[in-house]
């Protein structure tokens, strides 16, 4: 096993509302990331997969608000750090995070270079306009990105090379964790690969030494990580490796959502993902048992009042789904559908 990038414990945050509600959108969540490894995170819009990312960088402002659990970073323990120690002295060096449509959200008046700049400067105040142009000079044209785009303006970059910028400035500092939240999502099928071809990069030559990467695109995840976990309403329902997710799902939840990946070079059929029927719950009350039980075509009627148990199967225990199912049970009823 490799060395720990990333270890997150237990990890339980909320949303508080205006109307002083509170929506339970990360509960109980744990993983880990080995040093050059990649996980995808997967799941159906409002699951939370947006939430962990902030809840994993520290980043409690307002309404979102640290319950419990252990979030290290490289055998740092981070958790209940406040925000703005989480700013000045991880963020950027050992983790990094791309939010979900960042590139839009650039200070369309700010060169490229002076967001690098902002970036380097929150760690090293004194750092020279020269070297820092050096650096980054140096570091684009390792990504294959021009120079010049360093002189430009957000708005005068097309979206892909807008993206491909936006991973580079959040990258500098090369960091240990980096944090992507659908990175390549709204964008053409051209710049999306050149996107994931640029993370790949990043890994390779070192300049971040693990990776999450959220997307609801399943295709994407099984083309790009190492590993994939599902996430149902706040919580983790699968962890495996992808192919294991991707040709072997076991949670019911997955096991929908997996339905009809394409995955070209593996010879399977199909383009779009599975329609579950029905919503997610409400996460300001989350159902007693089972979260999935109101959609799973296989839900028992201790499914909806019982805890579910992780079960751990596979070599060395690695795979992970929450169900009151054992494996064999699922692979029975799969088998017949
Ligand atoms: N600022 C907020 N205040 C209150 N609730 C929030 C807030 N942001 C998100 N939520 C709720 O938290 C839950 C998880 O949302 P989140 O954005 O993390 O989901 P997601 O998986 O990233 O979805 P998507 O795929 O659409 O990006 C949803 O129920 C959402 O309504
Ligand atoms: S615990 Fe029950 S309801 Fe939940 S996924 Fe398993 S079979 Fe379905
Ligand atoms: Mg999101």
């Amino acid at each position: 096993m490799g060395k720990i990038m990333l270890e997150v414990r237990d990890l339980k945050t909320k949303y508080i509302t205006r109307f002083h509600e509170d929506v339970y959108s990360v509960d109980g969540v744990s993983f880990t990331i080995e040093e050059g490894k990649s996980l995808g995170v997967a799941g159906e819009s409002g699951c939370g997969k947006s939430t962990l990312a902030l809840s994993v960088l520290g980043y409690y402002f307002p309404p979102l608000h640290y319950r419990s659990g252990e979030i290290i970073i490289d055998g740092r323990n981070i958790s209940g750090m406040d925000p703005d120690t989480v700013r000045r002295t991880i963020l950027g060096t050992e983790i990094a995070y791309i939010p979900q449509a960042a590139m839009n959200a650039l200070n369309p008046t700010m060169k490229i270079i002076r967001f690098i700049e902002d970036v380097i400067r929150v760690h090293d105040p004194k750092a020279e306009k020269a070297a820092i142009r050096e650096q980054a000079e140096a570091r684009f044209a390792e990504l294959g990105l021009p120079r010049e785009v360093l002189d430009k303006h957000a708005v005068e970059l097309s979206g892909g090379m807008k993206q491909r910028t936006v991973i580079a400035i959040s990258t500098i500092l090369s960091p240990k964790v980096l944090i992507a939240d659908e990175p390549s999502s709204a964008l053409d099928v051209t710049s999306q690969k050149m996107v994931i071809k640029m993370m790949r990069e990043l890994m390779e030559k070192g300049y971040i030494k693990s990776m999450m990467f959220i997307t609801h695109e399943l295709p994407l995840l099984y083309n790009v990580t190492d590993d994939i976990m599902v996430m149902y309403a706040g919580q983790i329902v699968e962890k495996g490796s992808a192919k294991e997710m991707v040709f072997d799902p076991m949670h019911p939840y997955s096991h929908g959502l997996m339905g009809s990946i394409l995955v070209p070079e593996e010879g399977t059929r199909g383009t779009t993902l599975t329609a579950i029927p029905g919503t997610p719950p409400n996460l300001k009350k989350p159902p007693q048992g089972c979260r999935f039980a109101e959609r799973c075509k296989y839900a028992k009627p201790e499914c909806r009042y019982t805890g579910i148990p992780e079960r751990f199967f596979g070599d060395n225990g690695t795979r992970m789904y929450r169900c009151l199912m054992g494996v064999d049970e699922l692979k029975e009823v799969y088998s017949h559908e």
